[in-house]
C-alpha cells in the first residue's frame, strides 16, 4: 500500500454529512427526496448521507463510464440507468467529487430531459484550481487539486473502504 497523507478525518467527514443531510432536508421541506448516487465512488457518501435525512427518501443508481485519457476529458457514457421514474420528484444527484464537471454536466443534460421536479447536486469533495462550469448545490469540503482517494473514491480500484480522505504522497 502507498503512504497516504490524511486530508479529511473520519469524523469530520461524519460530522459533515450530517450537516449536509439537513441542508438537503430543509430545502426540499417535506417532500420525499430522490437521491441519485453515482457508482461507484458515491456509495460510502450515500449510505452515511441517506440515513442522515429525516423524512422519505428513495434511492437509486446510475453509472457512468469515461471515455478518455488523462489529460482530456472524454466522452461520458451511461453504463447503468437508473430504475426509477424522476419525473415530478426532488431528484439530488449524489457524487463523491466534482473535478472537471464534465460528469455532472452530460448528467444533468440527460436527466433534466426526463423532467424531474428539481435537479441539484451534492458533492462530498470539490476540486479546486480546476476549471469548471458548474457550482454543485451543496459541498462537504473543498480540496487541493490533488489525486485524493478514500471513502468512496478509488485509485485502480483500491482505497474506497478507507473511513478517511488522503492523498497519495
Ligand atoms: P469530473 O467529470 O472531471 O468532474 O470527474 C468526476 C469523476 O472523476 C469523479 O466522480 C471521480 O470518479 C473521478 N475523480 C476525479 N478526481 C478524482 C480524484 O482525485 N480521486 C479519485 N477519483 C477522482
Ligand atoms: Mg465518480
Amino acid at each position: 500500500m502507498e503512504e497516504l497523507v490524511t486530508l479529511i478525518t473520519e469524523s469530520e467527514i461524519q460530522q459533515r454529512v450530517l450537516e449536509m443531510a439537513q441542508e438537503i432536508r430543509q430545502d426540499a421541506g417535506d417532500q420525499p427526496i430522490l437521491l441519485l448516487a453515482v457508482l461507484k465512488g458515491a456509495v460510502p457518501f450515500l449510505t452515511d448521507l441517506s440515513r442522515a435525512i429525516t423524512g422519505d427518501v428513495l434511492i437509486d443508481y446510475v453509472q457512468l463510464s469515461s471515455y478518455g485519457n488523462q489529460t482530456r476529458p472524454g466522452k461520458v457514457h451511461v453504463h447503468k440507468d437508473h430504475d426509477l421514474d424522476i419525473r415530478g420528484q426532488y431528484t439530488v444527484v449524489i457524487d463523491d467529487i466534482l473535478d472537471t464537471g464534465a460528469t455532472w454536466q452530460h448528467l444533468s443534460d440527460l436527466l433534466l430531459t426526463r423532467a424531474p421536479a428539481c435537479l441539484k447536486l451534492a458533492v462530498l469533495l470539490d476540486k479546486v484550481g480546476v476549471p469548471k462550469e458548474s457550482v454543485p448545490d451543496y459541498v462537504g469540503f473543498r480540496v487541493p487539486n490533488k489525486f485524493v482517494v478514500g471513502y468512496g473514491l478509488d485509485k485502480a480500484e483500491m482505497y474506497r473502504n478507507l473511513r478517511y480522505i488522503g492523498y497519495l504522497k
